[in-house]
């Protein structure tokens, strides 16, 4: 029989992903969204249209659901007072169902001064807003385990290759179209990076591996690993032209950010440009082995195609990871 999985957010940039990989994979997909999704999502899935905060909906969506993906991002100025409720309603669904909660985590847990290699055991540190939150949701779903909760954390880097709306597309690739790209750091800073397509079968592959799961798990998740020079040589060699390489002016996000929540709300996150980190997966691939990774320059190359307003793109097109 089928397994099935519910994904809450699944309008959303790694929602979207799960929803294709779970399918591809031969899962009953359940999607759950609040409006109509943008683009047809793949046959077969079964779309639920309710908000995440009304809990009842959300419970009788996961009703007999084997796992519950909760890709679920509120308005990110309004975390403190949107991610308790949703995290109420989404553990209150994996409590009736009994289904394995996965999470997407992040690396803000550790801190505006997290060291430069990130594992499952590295101290989680809320000296930032953000932090503080992401902290108390994971302890959340640690807590939830006392009463039979099964979770799983798998944390992350930056998303990129799907959906819109990352320092992806409205920063670094955004003015490509006139030769340029924007760095928010530092040319040898590195930064962690997750290609959601991969990601997203990452997930998959944990969901089959769940009966081996520890009740309550944290899996960390490596992907690419990039300084700004190493990935924007890359961006030159997928667009077949040197660019222009320009640093993202923060002083104009500062300036703004007394009017524009948005803008301080990214200013707090720049430290994470200025810190080199990635991410241990030893974990991870001790649990799935290690899955094929779809390379540089053919993640880039897809993600650019997936742009609004995508630019020319030179050189050879190169198959993605099966
Ligand atoms: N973005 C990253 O680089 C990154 C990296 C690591 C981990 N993560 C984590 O991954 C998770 C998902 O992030 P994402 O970037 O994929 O999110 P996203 O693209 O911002 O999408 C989030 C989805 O949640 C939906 N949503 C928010 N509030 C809702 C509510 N009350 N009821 C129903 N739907 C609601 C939104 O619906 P609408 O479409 O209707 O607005 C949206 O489709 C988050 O926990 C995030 O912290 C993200």
């Amino acid at each position: 029989m089928k397994s099935t999985v519910l994904v809450l957010g699944a309008n959303g940039r790694i929602g979207g992903a799960l929803v294709g990989a779970f399918s591809a994979a031969g899962w009953a997909v359940r999607a759950q969204v609040r409006r109509p999704p943008p683009e047809p999502m793949p046959a077969g899935v079964s779309i639920v249209t309710c908000d995440a905060l009304d809990a009842a909906a959300i419970a009788q969506a996961a009703q007999g659901a084997d796992v519950i993906v909760h890709a679920l991002n509120p308005d990110y100025t309004k975390w403190d007072a949107l991610v308790p409720p949703l995290t109420a309603s989404v553990l209150a669904a994996a409590r009736a169902s009994g289904a394995l909660l996965m999470l997407p985590g992040n690396v803000y847990n550790f801190g505006s001064e997290l060291p430069p290699v990130l594992s499952e055991s590295t101290p989680e540190v809320g000296n930032t807003p953000k932090a503080r939150v992401r902290i108390e949701l994971e302890k959340q779903l640690r807590d939830a385990a006392r009463d039979g909760v099964r979770s799983v954390v798998i944390r992350a880097g930056d998303f990129f290759g799907a959906g819109s709306g990352s320092w992806f597309d409205l920063v670094i690739a955004k003015d490509l179209r006139r030769g340029r790209i924007v760095l928010p750091g530092p040319d040898d800073v590195a930064h962690a990076w997750a290609y959601l397509p991969d990601l997203a079968r990452v997930f998959v592959a944990v969901a089959e591996q769940r009966a081996r799961l520890a009740r309550c798990a944290t899996l960390h998740y490596a992907g690419l690993t990039l300084t700004g020079v190493e990935l924007a040589a890359a961006f030159e060699r997928v667009c077949g032209r040197p660019l222009e390489r320009r640093q993202l002016p923060w002083w104009l996000l500062r300036l703004g950010a007394p009017f524009v929540p948005m803008l301080g709300a990214l200013c707090e996150m720049r430290y994470l440009w200025r810190r080199p980190h990635r991410l241990d997966d030893t974990r991870l691939r001790a649990l799935i082995g290690d899955l094929p990774v779809t390379g540089l320059d053919a993640a880039l190359r897809s993600a650019l195609g997936l742009l609004a307003d995508p630019p020319a793109l030179g050189g050879p097109a190169v198959s993605q990871a099966g």
